[in-house]
C-alpha cells in the first residue's frame, strides 16, 4: 500500500501522522468508535472499560471513544447502562483513563440520554422499578407511545432544557476531572439530542424548536455549558445526523441541512464532528449489517428477551420484524458513510471523523489520501479483535475478521456484556492462533 517516491523512498502512511482535536494531540488517525462495553454501573464497571480498553490502547490505537454513558438516571438506552450523573460516579472512571493513557491513547467520553428510547422503561424488569417519567422533546410518535404501556412521559419545558445542557456541562467537568481527554455528544440513533436536532420528533415551539437553527440550539447551549463546566480548551465532539431516513411524508433532516448543522457546530466551538447517515429510528441503520435474529434462539438470550418483553409474543414478533427489516433496509455496504463525511470535510475546517463499514488499512488510507476525513473508526471490529489496531496500522493487507453480522447488537440491547457474539469470528480465530 505504501506508494513509491523513488528509489528507496517510501511515502509515508497517512494513518500514522498525528493530529490536534482541540487541545489533545493524538498520536495517529485511527479511533475505536463508540460501541458499548455492557459494562453496566456497578463497582466492577471501571475494570470492565478499563480490560477491554487496554488491549486496543497497547496495540496503537490512536483514540478511543467510550460508549454512551448517561448524565441522567432516567435515560439510559439500555438497561444498567453507566451512569455518570454524580461527580463521584464519573470519578470513579479515572481507573479508565489511566489505562489508556499508559498505552500512549487518549480517550474520551460519550455522554447523551436517550429520551423516549430509554430502553430500560421498555423492559419489564425495568419499568416496574422506574418511579419518573421518560423525557421527550415533544409529544412523541404514536409507536412509542404504544411500546411505553403507560409509563408516562415527560415533554421537556424550556428550562428542562436548559437543565438538560447543564447536565452535559458538569458531567464534561467531571470526565476533564477523572483525566478523559475529551467528550462526544451522543447524538445519532434516535437520542435525545438527535431528537433535538429531528424535525420528525422536535415539533417545539420556544427557541429550541422550528427552523433547523433553532433545532440546533440544543448543541450551542451544551457547548457553553461544557465550557463553563470543563473550560474552553477542553475537547468536545459530536455526532451530526445527516440524510435521515423517515416514514414516507413525515419531517425529516434533509442533507443540507446536515451540512448546515456540521458549519453550526462548528460556529459553536465544537473541535471535531462525526456526520453519519441513519434513520429516525434506533436501529441498524447506524450499524449496517446482517439481521441477527438468531441468535434469539440462543435460549439464555431468548429467555433475557422473553423477560423483558413480559413474555409477549407480539413483542417478541416485533423485536424480529425489526431487526429483519432493518437488515434488510441497511444492509452492509463499504464505508457507506463517505458521500457525509466526504460533503462535511469540504464546508468545515475543524476535524472530521469518518465512521460505518470501514474495514480495511487500504480504506482508512484511501480516505485520509484523498482527505475526505481526518480520522477513521471502526467500531465492531474493535469487538471481533480487541487488537485490530495493530494489524491497521502495520498496512496488513489482510481483512479484518468482523462479519458485520451485528449479533453483537440484541445482547447489547438487554444489557448483557458486549463483545463479538459471532461463532465464526471466534472459529477463524482459532484457526489463525494455530
Ligand atoms: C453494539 C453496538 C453498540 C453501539 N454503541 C454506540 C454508542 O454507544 N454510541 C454511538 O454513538 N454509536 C454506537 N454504535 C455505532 C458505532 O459507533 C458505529 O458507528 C457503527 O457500529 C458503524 O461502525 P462499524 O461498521 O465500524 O461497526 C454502536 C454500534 C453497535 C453495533
Amino acid at each position: 500500500m505504501a506508494q513509491s517516491l523513488g528509489v528507496g523512498a517510501v511515502e509515508p502512511r497517512k494513518v500514522h501522522s498525528p493530529i490536534s482535536i482541540g487541545s489533545c494531540i493524538v498520536r495517529n488517525r485511527l479511533y475505536r468508535a463508540p460501541v458499548l462495553e455492557g459494562a453496566g454501573d456497578g463497582p466492577d464497571a471501571p475494570s470492565v472499560y478499563a480490560d477491554a480498553f487496554r488491549e486496543n490502547a497497547r496495540s496503537g490505537v490512536g483514540l478511543i471513544i467510550q460508549g454512551n454513558s448517561c448524565v441522567t438516571e432516567e435515560g439510559r438506552s439500555s438497561p444498567g447502562m453507566t451512569l455518570v450523573n454524580t461527580r463521584e460516579r464519573t470519578l470513579r472512571l479515572a481507573k479508565v483513563a489511566d489505562a489508556v493513557h499508559l498505552h500512549g491513547a487518549r480517550i474520551f467520553m460519550q455522554i447523551g440520554h436517550a429520551g423516549i428510547y430509554s430502553m430500560e422503561a421498555w423492559h419489564d424488569a425495568f419499568a416496574t422499578r422506574r418511579d419518573g417519567p421518560v423525557l421527550a422533546v415533544s409529544t412523541p410518535p404514536i409507536h412509542v407511545k404504544a411500546a411505553l404501556r403507560g409509563i408516562s412521559v415527560k415533554v421537556l419545558s424550556t428550562d428542562d432544557v436548559r437543565e438538560l445542557a447543564t447536565a452535559f456541562g458538569r458531567t464534561s467537568g467531571w470526565a476533564r476531572e477523572a483525566g478523559y481527554d475529551g467528550v462526544q455528544i451522543a447524538s445519532s440513533n434516535a437520542k435525545l439530542i438527535h431528537q433535538f436536532l429531528s424535525a420528525f420528533y422536535n415539533r417545539r415551539n420556544d427557541e429550541f424548536g422550528g427552523s433547523l437553527r433553532n433545532r440546533a440550539r440544543i448543541l450551542e447551549l451544551i457547548a457553553t455549558e461544557v465550557r463553563l463546566h470543563a473550560g474552553e480548551d477542553f475537547p468536545l465532539t459530536v455526532k451530526i445526523p445527516m440524510g435521515e431516513d423517515a416514514p414516507p411524508m413525515s419531517p425529516k433532516t434533509s442533507f443540507d441541512e446536515g451540512l448546515e448543522l456540521c458549519r453550526l457546530a462548528e460556529s459553536f466551538g465544537y473541535h471535531a464532528i462525526t456526520p453519519v447517515g441513519l434513520s429516525v429510528f434506533p436501529h441498524a441503520s447506524l450499524c449496517r449489517g446482517a439481521d441477527p435474529t438468531d441468535i434469539l434462539e440462543v435460549t439464555s438470550i431468548r429467555k433475557r428477551f422473553e423477560e423483558a418483553l413480559g413474555g409477549s409474543r407480539i413483542k417478541m414478533a416485533v423485536l424480529r420484524w425489526g431487526y429483519r427489516s432493518a437488515a434488510k433496509r441497511y444492509p452492509f455496504q463499504p464505508v457507506w458513510n463517505r458521500p457525509f463525511f466526504s460533503a462535511a470535510k469540504q464546508v468545515v475546517s475543524i476535524p472530521v471523523f469518518a465512521v460505518g463499514g470501514i474495514r480495511t488499512s487500504e480504506e482508512i488510507e484511501g480516505i485520509l489520501a484523498a482527505g475526505e476525513a481526518d480520522m477513521v473508526g471502526m467500531g465492531r471490529p474493535f469487538y471481533a479483535e480487541p487488537d485490530v489496531a495493530s494489524q491497521i496500522l502495520s498496512g496488513s493487507e489482510q481483512p479484518t475478521l468482523c462479519e458485520s453480522s451485528n449479533r453483537c447488537l440484541p445482547p447489547q440491547q438487554l444489557g448483557m456484556k458486549a463483545r463479538c457474539y459471532n461463532p465464526n469470528v471466534a472459529r477463524k480465530k482459532r484457526e489463525l492462533a494455530r
